[in-house]
């Protein structure tokens, strides 16, 4: 499929399925030479990043856990001066190697709330893997470890990233057609 339409946009095919899967096995080799004796707790952020995490995670080869978090949504109007809780950590993270597996990261704000509360629960380190990364919408302090693409301000659906809930089934990324 080289388009698709989605509620009332149309799509087309920006990073094919193929192309993903190969850069999900480097960035897993990558991350299995960097963390090779190491334990590690492997957080998929929900929803965007559930494919990501499951093709990442069955290439990697460390002694880890997986889990998965959610972030409450701002309350209200999203004032700039809040914080996006993460919900739903039971794992014990304390003195351990976090990797945050996230779909994509455009202003860098989500990852920053991640990562400090990561940090104040007691993880040794935190790593960070996004598949895409958007370079001119980034503005945060906490730069991704592992990036699959970097990619244009465009907006992008499929392999877990969605528009309005639709699109997360696509096995290739899309980007807007306009
Ligand atoms: P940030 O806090 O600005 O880095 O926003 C990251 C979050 O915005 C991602 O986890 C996505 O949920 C959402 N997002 C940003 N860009 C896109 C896109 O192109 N398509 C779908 N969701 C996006
Ligand atoms: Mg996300």
């Amino acid at each position: 499929m080289d388009r698709v339409r989605l509620i009332d946009k149309d799509f087309g095919v920006f990073i094919a399925e193929k192309e993903i899967k190969e850069k999900v096995e480097a960035l897993a080799g990558m991350i299995n030479t960097d963390l090779e004796g190491e334990e590690v707790v492997f957080i998929g952020i929900l929803n965007g990043s559930f494919m990501f995490a499951a093709d990442l995670y069955r290439r990697t080869t460390l002694k880890s856990q997986l889990t998965f978090l959610k972030l409450a949504s701002y309350s209200g109007t999203s004032s700039t001066g809040e914080v996006k809780k993460l919900i739903g950590l039971n794992e014990q993270i304390r003195g351990k190697t976090v990797v945050v597996i996230e779909d994509i990261v455009d202003t860098g704000r989500t990852l920053e709330d991640i990562s400090i509360q990561l940090k104040e629960q007691g993880a040794a380190m935190v790593r960070i893997a996004t598949l895409l990364l958007k370079p001119d919408a980034f503005r945060g302090s906490v730069r991704p470890d592992y990036v699959g693409f970097e990619i244009p301000n465009d907006f992008v659906v499929g392999y877990g990233l969605d528009y309005n809930g639709f699109g997360r089934n696509l096995p290739s990324v899309y980007k807007l057609i306009t």
